[in-house]
């Protein structure tokens, strides 16, 4: 919205039913209110960095969403997305940029997930809603407005998937995986970024499910930060040392799984250990298909974006959000993770 129509979004600016409602530049077309009328809507979209396969998929979703919304409406729809380059100094004045232009929602995957407080409360000011997605914030800061979201999914459920494929691969046939019959799974760990949520508990209750069924030993852990060229890196030093003792590879997301899969490749290894990744992104896709990839697991990012884009339009609608889309707790909307494996690809 320009700041001529402000004082008249203003006076429509409510709380109804507990839930903040945008009256603002959203609901311009339908207030009647002036003859300035502008049906722009405008999103921020700040991003902790460009530069991650997954996030990547989410924008495109985010892309076709907003192509869709304008097709709706017939009104002009902004999506403006930065890059936070991994600095949260630098995302704050990105979103500080998007308040001053009055933009009507923002989005915002954290660079630090820790540091949420700061963005809620300048949202809450200029009384925007402030959707986080994928990285997110502790519940203590989206508890402090009501105008504060978190989309994404639970990452536990993410290990659990994952410690699952490898435990039914090792019932089916346990010397397919245990190659040296000594009972127990010897494997290794490649850990996303350290302190996001996906790292800590993927790591946890993969492991954790796996040992529920079968003897696991663990060779090495680190992290690759959701990267493929350091996961190959790492792997490479594990081969190096391990060889073919290295019987599951479990990485916390599908590009160290890449990652690793590569490193097999340049040591000239012969028989794969048995990889498993998260997020199930087209080159992941590619891999279980040629059998290098044994498993993933859904990170839905179309879900993501129709679940972040219902909620815009339940607020420019002025409607209470929770009657439109499975808010938890006030502030939660959970996107289910889902199992992928050679099976469920034909399955498909
Ligand atoms: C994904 C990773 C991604 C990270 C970024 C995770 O949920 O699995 O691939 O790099 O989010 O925050
Ligand atoms: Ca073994």
């Amino acid at each position: 919205m320009n700041r001529r129509s402000k004082s008249c979004f203003s006076r429509s600016l409510a709380k109804r039913g507990g839930a903040v409602l945008l009256g603002g530049a959203l609901l311009l077309g339908q207030s009647g209110c002036g003859s300035q009328r502008t049906t722009d809507v405008r999103i921020g979209v700040a991003l902790y960095q460009q530069n991650d396969t997954f996030i990547s998929t989410v924008v495109e979703n985010l892309e076709l969403q907003a192509r869709a919304w304008e097709e709706e409406t017939s009104r002009k729809l902004t999506l403006n997305i930065t890059d936070g380059g991994n600095s949260q100094s630098t995302q704050n004045d990105q979103v500080d940029r998007f308040l001053d232009r009055d933009y009507d929602a923002i989005c915002v995957n954290i660079v630090d997930r820790t540091a949420a407080a700061v963005l809620i409360d300048k949202a809450e000011a200029a009384n925007v809603p402030i959707i986080f997605f994928n990285r997110q914030p502790v519940q203590e800061d989206l508890d402090r407005w009501e105008g504060a979201y978190y989309v994404g999914a639970r990452a536990e459920q993410s290990g659990e998937i994952q410690g699952q494929i490898v435990a039914d691969a090792w019932k089916a046939d346990p010397a397919a995986v245990d190659r040296n019959g000594d009972g127990v799974l010897q494997y290794v760990m490649l850990e996303g970024e350290p302190g996001h949520q996906d790292t800590l508990l993927r790591t946890e209750y993969s492991v954790n499910t796996l040992t529920e069924t079968v003897p696991a030993e663990k060779l090495a852990s680190d992290t690759a930060n959701w990267d493929r060229t350091q996961a190959s890196a790492r792997m490479t030093e594990w081969i190096k040392r391990y060889g073919e003792e290295i019987e599951v590879v479990f990485a916390n997301n599908d590009d160290m799984a890449l990652g690793a899969i590569d490193a097999c490749r340049a040591a000239g290894m012969t028989e794969l250990p048995f990889i498993v990744g998260v997020d199930a992104t087209p080159p992941a896709l590619e891999a279980i298909e040629a059998g290098t990839l044994k498993g993933t697991v859904l990170n839905d990012a179309e879900g993501m974006a129709e679940a972040m884009f219902a909620l815009i339009r339940a607020l420019a609608a002025g409607e209470d959000p929770a009657q439109s889309v499975e808010l938890e707790e006030g502030h939660y909307i959970w996107m289910p993770y889902r199992r992928v494996t050679a099976e469920t690809i034909a399955s498909e």
